[in-house]
């Protein structure tokens, strides 16, 4: 247990300041190496800590925001205009038009976008306004035998099957005023596997070469796995999306632009909960602690928590195995079990457990049920302490309220 973490009082989520740099690095380093022109654009949505927001602004990266809100937040914390990248298919069309006014990066994802380029267009006569496209394509069809989606189509950007993509670039190339100047491949995919990418990227090129694109961006979006020993990383997916956008585009002529999320900070972040009780009932022992699923995976998705244990009285070895102890959660709802430990040292209260690659989305996303969000602690390059941010109380729930 690290001493000055020791007193702190839990649950809260912990960030190592050197781990994210590893990360930061790991990937500068492989867009370096295998396409040197290149943009890194933090997905705000993932994980919009400001003390993170301005720690990545600082590492070189623009804001990928996703709303008015997120583009407000940005700002807020030091990024320009010009450091923005624009997604979404509901933009607000005051930030749409303010970001491409300033040179920023915005990527198209509905019909009344092209409405509105009409019109920006008309108002500006003598500008030139840049322009990207988002790309909605199956992914099955594009790996014969991988179901990567399972068929399902993803909700997002112009279809290129139906022609719809077709139909919105030959609408943009008639604007004088406006060039397609990007395509923007971001496609969740629940394998993110490298071929998928790979895939994703010889897609970009097959939609330039077709409808004769000169592109200034190439936008591959996130979606990457990090931090995971077992998983495939940057240098991976970066050799991989870079040898097929070769196949079609010049690394001088065209940026290539990644908006990774979760893949960036898994590694850093973890969540510190301690043992509050334990109690018995015949079929072994439930664990209490302060942590919950609300704060590791409120939407219920997952079924594996990895994690660690630090014992409060030292080694394990001198307690007790018991057969069946299932840490619990601190809410009400009865499905707050987070796992079972099968045959391990019996756990007591001061135990803490620490919740590996924990918080990436959660430390913004759990939800403001029973309690409010978690302290967050950094664990800076020095060793020092840092507190990003103070527990919510009922300080900030009752902001904006009326009775
Ligand atoms: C457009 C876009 N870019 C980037 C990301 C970041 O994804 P991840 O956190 O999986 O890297 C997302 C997440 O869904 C996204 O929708």
């Amino acid at each position: 247990m690290n001493v000055q973490t020791e007193n702190l009082q839990t649950p809260y989520y912990y960030i190592k300041e050197n781990a994210l740099l590893y990360d930061v690095k790991l990937l500068e380093n492989a867009l370096k190496e295998n396409w040197g022109n290149f943009i890194m654009s933090y997905s705000v949505k993932t994980n919009s800590l400001p003390w993170l927001l301005t720690w990545l602004k600082k590492q070189g990266f623009y804001a990928e925001v996703v709303s008015e809100m997120e583009y407000d937040l940005a700002c807020r914390l030091g990024y320009k205009d010009d450091e923005i990248v624009y997604n979404s298919p509901i933009k607000d069309r005051a930030v749409w038009e303010r970001i491409l006014l300033a040179g920023g990066y915005v990527n198209l994802d509905s019909s009344r976008e092209l409405e509105w380029a009409e019109e920006l267009a008309k108002t500006y006569p003598s500008r030139e306004f840049k322009i990207g496209l988002r790309v909605n394509c199956l992914l099955d069809s594009l790996i014969p035998g991988m179901e990567t989606s399972g068929g399902k189509r993803g909700r997002f950007g112009y279809c290129y099957e139906n022609g719809v993509l077709g139909d919105a670039i030959k609408r943009l190339k008639g604007i004088s005023g406006v060039k397609i100047a990007g395509l923007h491949l971001h496609t969740s995919t629940q394998s993110r596997t490298v071929e998928t990418f790979g895939a994703l990227a010889g897609m970009a090129v097959k939609i330039a070469d077709e409808y004769a694109l000169d592109l200034e961006y190439v936008d591959m979006g996130g979606g990457y796995f990090g931090g995971s020993p077992d998983m495939p990383s940057y240098p991976d997916y970066f050799g991989e999306i870079c040898s097929q956008l070769k196949t079609g585009f010049d690394p001088k002529k065209t940026k290539l632009i990644v908006e990774p999320g979760v893949s960036l900070i898994s590694r850093a972040t973890t969540l510190v909960s301690r043992v509050l009780e334990v109690k018995e009932v015949p079929e072994g022992s439930f664990i209490v602690t302060d942590s919950s699923r609300v704060y590791l995976n409120p939407m219920v998705t997952r079924h594996t928590y990895p994690h660690h244990i630090e014992y409060a009285e030292g080694e394990a070895s001198s307690r007790e195995s018991r057969a069946s102890q299932w840490v619990c959660g601190s809410t009400c709802m009865e499905h707050d079990k987070l796992f079972e430990l099968i045959d391990e040292p019996q756990l007591i209260p001061g135990d803490r457990i620490v919740y590996d690659r924990a918080g990436g989305y959660t430390m913004c996303l759990a939800p403001l049920f029973i309690h409010y969000f978690p302290a967050v602690w950094i664990e800076k390059e020095d060793g020092s302490l840092f507190q990003a941010r103070q527990e919510w109380t009922n300080e900030e729930y009752l902001q904006k309220n009326f009775w």
